[in-house]
């Protein structure tokens, strides 16, 4: 038995607005799965393309006191998803802050949000996975950036869908074993680094509020950051967009 209280919905707006506005109903560790979602959203307000069945959107509250264990949640789910893949054959690389990409391109993106003053500490983590999208599925601006799991089998329209149901069993054992195992946060981030896009003094870029910094990534941090190196400067970073720049 799992920790987790599992609600499924054929159709919501977005499982991480229906988990805020009920996050006093809910206990903690509510899963909330939409297998469509009308207003799916990514970070910095973007949309999340899921009006359609092919991929799997979940959420989970958490309801947390504690302000270092909120920070830990995040991270060991995106290592969970990055575990799940290796499992079953592929090479996810961990995009920081909480992407993984297979073969240069996004299937999962993660969406955490949360409140972390006072004693009434929540955070929300958001996961879409692609799952059975074929090419022409994405919207034309993501059509050559994201790809799904049976694109990454080779397959296509006439195959049968692979079940996001049982994706969503096993992500979800994963998950409950790591949260059960506990591993420190600077554990966690070691772990992370191992499935890196970026190796240590790679050319990074990343934009964050409106500016750009190209510089050389050096690490992860256990505070959430990223640091890098610019013009022989140290720099860190807690949100924006990371680019990698092609050699
Ligand atoms: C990103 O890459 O910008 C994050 C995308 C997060 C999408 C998931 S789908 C389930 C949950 N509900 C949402 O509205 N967003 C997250």
């Amino acid at each position: 038995m799992s920790r987790f209280n599992i609600i499924t919905l054929n159709k919501c707006s977005s499982t991480n607005d229906i988990l805020k506005e009920k996050r006093d109903f809910y206990p903690s560790f509510t899963v909330l799965r939409c297998k469509i979602q009308s207003k799916g959203r990514g970070r910095w307000g973007r949309e999340w393309f899921s009006d359609n069945d092919k991929g799997l959107y979940f959420s989970i509250l958490i309801k947390e006191t504690d302000n270092e264990n909120i920070r830990f949640y995040p991270l060991s789910i995106t290592l969970s998803i990055l575990s799940f893949f290796e499992n079953i054959g592929f090479s996810p690389e961990y995009q920081w802050p909480n992407d993984i990409y297979i073969k240069g391109k996004k299937i999962v993106g993660i969406l955490s949000e949360g409140v972390y003053k006072g004693d009434k500490n929540y955070l929300i983590v958001g996961v879409g996975i692609n799952i059975n999208h074929n090419k022409q599925d994405f919207p034309e601006e993501i059509k050559e950036k994201a790809v799904s799991l049976k694109m990454l089998k080779g397959e296509d329209i006439s195959t049968k869908d692979i079940s996001t149901e049982d994706i969503f069993t096993d992500i979800l054992e994963i998950i409950d074993k790591n949260f059960k195992t506990n591993d420190s946060v600077i554990t966690i981030i070691k772990n992370l680094q191992k499935y890196s896009r970026f190796k240590k003094k790679e050319p990074i870029n990343i934009k964050e509020k409106g500016k750009e910094y190209k510089g050389y990534f050096l690490e992860y941090r256990s505070d959430g950051g990223i640091l890098i190196e610019k013009n022989g400067e140290k720099i860190k970073l807690y949100e924006g967009d990371v680019l990698k720049i092609e050699k």
